[in-house]
């Protein structure tokens, strides 16, 4: 069965483990040549020489615009072209609204949100060649509602929202898809690696319709659609991952009686 990405090119940061690694291993087994593009260079190595001959890795540090420069023209040596950028890396960090110094709110900022935007630029100049690609950016469900004392990671992620729809309208007419994706709890070292975060995690994940963790594998298949032409009349839109967290399944008092009523009428 041929590929969902046969023969394209595409760029996926934040590709050294998590999310990132596991798009990187859907997008090579759906006939991708993939660049595994992060700051940890040895665990990013070890994931692209997991792949095998279709994955290489990039160095790449996404606040750095020429880093970005760099890694795309590299990119575009090596393979040709450039058809999908997953805007992937992210880093969570504590920024209590009291107490936390600039330097703190902005070293989140320029991984989350201008990381995004110099990618989305970097991608966007060699894409508009072939005038086709596809953009991806990962937010959150935090680019939905606030998590304390995440103020920074939160602000980051709504303003992820604003900035894939903006690129959506410029870029659209040139033939560019820009889409975000909205993970809920997912399980990666992101999560595993913050104190009492797998605790909060299932506090609340008790009440979301799929009452568990997604799997990084899961954020790759949302991943997988959005670069691939399953979605070619998607652009600006925003797909939650999130095991049904926004719709608002932790409103216990109205989640009891129907499912008191659905167990009477399977039980019928
Ligand atoms: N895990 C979750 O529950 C969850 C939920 C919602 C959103 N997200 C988002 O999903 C994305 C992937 O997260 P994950 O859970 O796989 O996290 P993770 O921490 O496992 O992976 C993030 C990767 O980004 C890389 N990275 C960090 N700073 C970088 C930089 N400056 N340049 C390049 N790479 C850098 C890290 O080295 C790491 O490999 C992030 O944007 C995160 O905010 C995660």
């Amino acid at each position: 069965m041929p590929g969902k990405l046969d023969g394209q090119v595409a760029v996926i940061t934040g590709a050294a483990q998590g999310q990132g690694a596991a798009e990187a291993a859907l997008f090579a087994a759906e006939g991708a040549r993939v660049a595994v593009a992060d700051v940890q260079e040895d665990a990013g190595r070890a994931i692209a020489a997991e792949i095998g001959d279709a994955a290489r890795f990039y160095p790449l540090d996404v606040s750095d615009p020429d880093a970005w420069a760099r890694t795309i023209d590299d990119v575009v040596r090596q393979w040709g072209r450039l058809d999908v950028l997953v805007n992937n890396a992210g880093i969570g960090r504590p920024t209590p609204v009291l107490t936390a110094t600039v330097e703190e709110y902005l070293a989140v900022f320029r991984v989350n949100e201008l990381g995004v935007f110099l990618g989305t630029q970097a991608a966007a100049r060699q894409m508009i060649r072939a005038r086709s690609g596809s953009i991806i950016n990962v937010s959150s469900t935090d680019g939905f509602v606030g998590q304390a004392p995440l103020s920074a990671y939160t602000a980051s992620k709504f303003a992820v929202r604003g900035l894939t729809r903006t690129a959506a309208i410029e870029l659209g007419p040139l033939g560019i898809r820009v889409n975000s994706i909205h993970p809920g709890w997912i399980e990666t070292p992101m999560v595993a690696a913050t104190p009492d975060m797998i605790e909060r995690a299932s506090r609340s994940l008790s009440r979301n319709p799929i009452p568990r963790m997604g799997k990084p594998s899961e954020a790759a298949q949302a991943a997988l659609f959005l670069a691939s032409d399953d979605s070619s009349f998607c652009t600006g839109a925003e797909l939650c991952v999130d095991g049904g967290m926004l719709a608002g399944g932790w409103v216990p008092m109205l989640r009891k009686p129907t499912l008191e009523a659905a167990e009477k009428l399977a039980a019928s």
